[in-house]
């Protein structure tokens, strides 16, 4: 990793290597308002039970809230690694990865599994590679129910947010307890980040196959139009990493942001949309709408969905 912190450390008072061994202490109930989890330090005494629990209780969102807005050109003192061989994915996905640091290759655990997952890890099927990337994930929804659908993937989400990260690795680490032995979420985690630096460096050329972005911050303002997540720029950053075929799936409830979206791609001669039937066959798009946090409020809200999706373009001939 190429700053102070490691990536696993980065979600400080969790542990991203899904430490499954059961300690002694259980969690409280933290429904009740008034009792331990109030008043001052409620918050790290709720994290630091949360860390040392035996019970497979889903985190509790009002303890990780944080403000909307990261500012994604501020240094928020972020690991990644000089290049994607060297990031190590076993604390991330331990039925998957080796727990090896910097192995060329993941250790293909059909063959070689991992001795901690046992029968677990063997009875998964696996690509080896994160292949499937949700930019700006949030609290998770759309990695919670891609995981299960699309066993064959290993799914990441990037989130810049430190508390929100820190939420979603719980909450992956709680279904994890919950379904132990059936393997199901060992293929979903999360990673803080900003995906708008540093991707190449997690990411081989044409390793990923799918890429999310799911109501992304609108920056409504045109001085702040340069904080948006896609940019002729970083589509090309996009381009580089996507397999071709591969597809880039993008929902907002802000107009002005899907019609910049799809200025962005549709402007990018490696990426061409996709037709409103294949959009229909897709069972993603679908899943999208409803899966994710945001997705949810503007549903609640009665607000409208705009969606458009994009094929990453085979490489031109030189
Ligand atoms: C409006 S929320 C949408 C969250 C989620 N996709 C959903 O639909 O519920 C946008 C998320 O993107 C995250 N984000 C913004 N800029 C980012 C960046 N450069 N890298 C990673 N995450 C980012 C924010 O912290 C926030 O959690």
């Amino acid at each position: 990793m190429a700053s102070a912190t490691s990536a696993a450390s980065a979600t400080s008072t969790t542990s991203a290597s899904a430490s499954l061994a059961p300690s002694s202490e259980s969690l409280a109930p933290a429904s009740s308002k008034k009792g331990k989890y109030s008043g001052r330090g409620a918050r790290d005494r709720y994290r630091e039970d949360l860390v040392n629990r035996v019970e497979a209780k889903l985190p509790q969102k009002r303890f990780f809230r944080q403000r909307a807005h990261a500012n994604p050109f501020s240094d928020h003192q972020l690991d990644y690694p000089v290049s994607p061989d060297q990031m190590d994915w076993s604390p991330y996905y331990p039925a998957y990865f080796a727990r090896t640091r910097g192995l060329p290759e993941p250790i293909d655990i059909t063959t070689d599994p991992n001795e901690d997952m046992g029968a677990e890890a063997v009875a998964l099927k696996k690509t080896g590679i994160v292949d499937i990337v949700d930019i700006g994930c949030g609290f998770g929804g759309l990695l919670v129910e891609l995981g299960p659908k699309f066993s064959n993937s290993v799914i990441l989400g990037m989130e810049i947010r430190t508390s929100v990260t820190n939420y979603v690795t719980e909450r992956i680490h709680a279904l994890r307890i919950q379904h132990k032995g059936q393997g199901l979420y060992q293929n979903i985690s999360v990673i803080r980040a900003n995906a708008m630096k540093f991707l190449p460096n997690f990411f081989q050329k044409g390793q990923l196959a799918k890429m999310f972005f799911c109501f992304p911050d609108p920056h409504f303002k045109a001085r702040k139009h340069k904080a948006r997540i896609i940019s002729s720029t970083l589509a090309s950053e996009y381009a580089y990493v996507l397999k071709p075929g591969g597809i880039v799936y993008t929902i907002t409830d802000v107009e002005d942001l899907h019609m910049w979206m799809a200025e962005h791609f549709n402007g990018h001669e490696l990426f061409e949309r996709l037709t409103p039937e294949e959009l229909a066959e897709d069972e993603c798009v679908a899943i999208m709408a409803t899966a994710t946090e945001e997705g949810k409020k503007v549903e609640r809200n009665k607000g409208e969905k705009f969606t458009a999706c994009f094929r990453r373009l085979p490489d031109p001939e030189w």
